[in-house]
């Protein structure tokens, strides 16, 4: 496994790659949510490149950048386990130098849900993924389900930006009992972890209900909230929206994005399904 971090390395590496190329970018910490996109894209592509890069430009100020969970090298480790062929870890000074002032705006889906608590956030996302594409110029982008608003906003962008590279979406991966795997589950303590996988069990909830016939998203809403509410979690929003433009939705018509945002103590989890 090459570990490549110059950009300029990392543009010769893929310049002698004779295949389609895979790419998933993260910001470490791995876990098998990670693990299972590089085996998604195994499946699909000749070679797989990862970058490793905790993205100092999708963090508000308030936000956990400083405390993000890092560990290189059990990150390397898991990478070359998984079969990757390059692994990128850029420096911050070398992707964002003194005077960096270009950034990807993706306009109105970025302000929806996630955009609205976490300002900022996709402009963040969408400039280094950007940047990432723009370096490896790989076939297939791959992301996970579980930022499901993170797959419509890449998307977006490569539609828009007329981008050579389709993104493909890789299921959410789960702990045993329902909690979505993420790097932050490692700041829960104890009894929130335990409370935590209401988030799953409330989205099951709510797919019961909406199974059973009921469209009116607003009583799917008030019975996740009142499950919720049954633990310490601080809801920042429960939603039902259109899976394609993010747009709430009153009466289930069709298929909805059920997505929510919820704190235990300093640690915001989300998770969502599409029903
Ligand atoms: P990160 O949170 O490290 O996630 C990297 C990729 O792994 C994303 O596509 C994410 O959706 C996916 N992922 C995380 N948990 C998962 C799970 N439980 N099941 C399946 N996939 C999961 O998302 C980011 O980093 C950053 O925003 C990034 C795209 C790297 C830009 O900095």
């Amino acid at each position: 496994m090459k570990i490549v971090t110059s950009i300029q390395q990392m543009r010769e590496f893929r310049k002698k790659l004779n295949g389609s190329v895979g790419f998933i970018p993260t910001m470490g910490y791995l876990h098998e949510g990670h693990i299972s996109l590089v085996k998604l894209a195994k499946t699909q592509d000749d070679y797989v490149v990862v970058s490793v890069f905790v993205n100092p430009k999708q963090f508000q100020p308030h936000e956990d950048f400083a405390a993000y969970p890092r560990d290189t090298q059990r990150d390397l480790q898991l990478l070359k386990d998984a079969g990757v062929d390059a692994v990128f870890l850029p420096n911050a000074d070398e992707i964002y130098p003194e005077n960096y002032e270009t950034y990807i705006s993706v306009e109105n889906l970025s302000e929806k849900l996630e955009g609205k608590s976490r300002p900022g956030h996709f402009k963040g996302v969408a400039t280094i993924v950007t940047k990432f594409l723009n370096i490896i110029q790989p076939d297939h982008a791959y992301f996970g389900q579980k930022d499901a608003q993170q797959v419509v906003v890449m998307k977006k962008m490569v539609l828009d930006l007329q981008m050579p590279i389709q993104i493909i979406v890789g299921e959410t991966i789960r702990e045993k009992d329902g909690l979505a795997l993420s790097s932050r589950n490692v700041y829960l303590s104890e009894k929130e972890r335990k409370e935590a996988v209401v988030l799953f069990q409330s989205l099951q909830l709510a797919k019961r209900l909406i199974d059973k016939g009921e469209n009116d998203s607003g009583k799917i809403k008030n019975a996740v909230k009142d499950l919720i509410d049954t633990t310490s979690g601080l809801i920042d929003y429960i939603s039902v929206s259109d899976p394609k433009t993010l747009d709430e939705v009153q009466i289930i018509e069709n298929n909805v994005l059920i997505s929510l945002a919820v704190s235990f103590g300093k640690t915001r989890l989300i998770d969502n399904i599409v029903v």
